[in-house]
């Protein structure tokens, strides 16, 4: 299950990338927010960061209006690597290199057509589980 979530600024981005998980068969679950109300974005970090801990979800997916303030949140939670991506290599990258476990989009900053490849390149790519990468993951673990 993929746990997705957003503030006011990432709405509209948030229901494209949903409306192509229901059209995929892609299993989901929304933490909001549910509509374009101001909220703040720490909470939705945090609801999707918990979900991802727990094992509940396999992957997560941030939005706000930059990504930034959404993804910094979620970099706060120990054992959360969120990688902020508006670019297919930047996604891949972050997943062999990186283990990354959530993804930050910025929905004022990224078209839906070219966020949802961006998203699916995320979720389909596997870490490459090399040395040198697990030894770097582990020194950002004892940070
Ligand atoms: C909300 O206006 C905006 O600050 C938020 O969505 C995000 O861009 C913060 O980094």
């Amino acid at each position: 299950m993929i746990a997705i979530a957003c503030d006011h600024g990432g709405f509209a981005l948030k229901q494209e990338i949903i409306a192509h998980f229901k059209e995929n068969g892609t299993p989901f679950k929304d933490y909001g927010c549910m509509t374009t109300d101001a909220v703040d974005y720490p909470d939705y970090a945090k609801l999707v960061a918990e979900a991802v801990l727990s094992g509940e979800a396999e992957k997560g997916v941030l939005i706000c209006g930059t990504g930034i303030g959404i993804s910094i949140a979620a970099n706060k939670i120990p054992g959360i690597r969120c990688a902020l991506c508006h670019d297919v290599f930047s996604a891949e990258a972050t997943r062999l290199h990186n283990d990354t476990n959530i993804i930050a989009l910025g929905g004022r900053v990224i078209g839906p057509s070219h966020a949802i490849k961006v998203v699916d390149t995320f979720l389909s790519t596997p870490f490459s589980n090399e040395e040198r990468h697990i030894k770097r993951i582990a020194k950002i673990e004892e940070l």
